[in-house]
């Protein structure tokens, strides 16, 4: 173990950046450039979420370390479901992981607890590593709802896992969302802290241990570091600022 991950960080930092609906060939090969430049800390993990039209190119013009992911999979293998991608379509050309239950997932296309869970599980099933979104919008927290909403969603998912070996969870804020509007380290780390605690108790000590939760929510060069220092916050998940080369800064936060 290095100095950046001494013992009492046992959880390796995992930096996805979801690209969302955005990028063309040559905007993709502009990320593609910064990301073989780097240099990005090799005690980081990283992923990159791509639109699921560019995921074969980008699988294959990225080095093996850096992790692709799908933005969405469907809960079954193949069939009558017209403009969905299949777990095993993601296998097929090489993709590793899979983001699901995204807040935009859950708000624009109405995508439910139980929905997002059967993908989880069905997801995992077929051998992909997921990023599964929670997250209270900003009424629920004004509300003081935000640990209720984060433990139902997890709990949600749990109800239908056995194991979560292949799984980061990523903690993304809505009202922090593409709004610019961070949650600062201390918001963050109480959920995260909150969520960890909840996990102990409800689905396991060594899940709750080993598990990597990730801040999503304007994450950018110049507050990931101090975000990174929190003890619970085991990595990012990045939307805008992924597409820059201020990513490689965030992939290097954990000092
Ligand atoms: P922004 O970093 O653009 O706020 O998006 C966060 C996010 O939704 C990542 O999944």
């Amino acid at each position: 173990m290095s100095a950046k991950c001494p013992d009492e960080c046992p959880r390796k930092f995992v930096v996805g950046g979801n690209w969302k609906m955005n990028g063309s060939k040559k905007q993709i090969d502009e990320i593609i450039s910064f990301l073989k430049a780097g240099p990005l800390d090799s005690n980081t993990e990283v992923v990159v979420g791509v639109p699921a039209v560019y995921l074969e190119y980008v699988r294959n013009n990225l080095p093996a370390n850096i992790g692709v992911a799908g933005q969405n999979c469907y809960k079954e293998e193949k069939g009558a479901f017209t403009g969905e991608v299949s777990p095993l379509m993601l296998k097929d050309i090489n993709v590793d992981w899979v983001i699901l239950g995204h807040s935009e997932r859950r708000q624009i296309f109405k995508e439910t607890d139980d929905l997002i869970a059967d993908k989880v599980a069905f997801a995992l099933e077929k051998g992909l590593k997921v990023i599964a979104c929670v997250g209270e919008t900003l009424e629920q927290r004004e509300s003081g709802k935000t640990e209720e909403v984060v433990f139902a969603q997890t709990q949600a998912i749990a109800s239908k896992l056995k194991d979560w070996t292949n799984v980061v969870i990523a903690y993304e804020p809505v009202w922090a969302i593409g709004t610019g509007k961070t949650a600062t380290p201390q918001q963050a780390q109480d959920v995260h802290k909150a969520l960890r605690e909840y996990i102990a108790k409800n689905i396991g000590a060594d899940i709750a241990k080993s598990i990597r939760i990730q801040y999503g929510g304007s994450v950018t060069g110049a507050n990931c570091v101090e975000l990174a220092a929190m003890p619970d916050i085991d990595g990012f998940l990045v939307g805008g600022a992924s597409l820059k080369p201020e990513f490689v800064n965030i992939v290097n936060a954990r000092q």
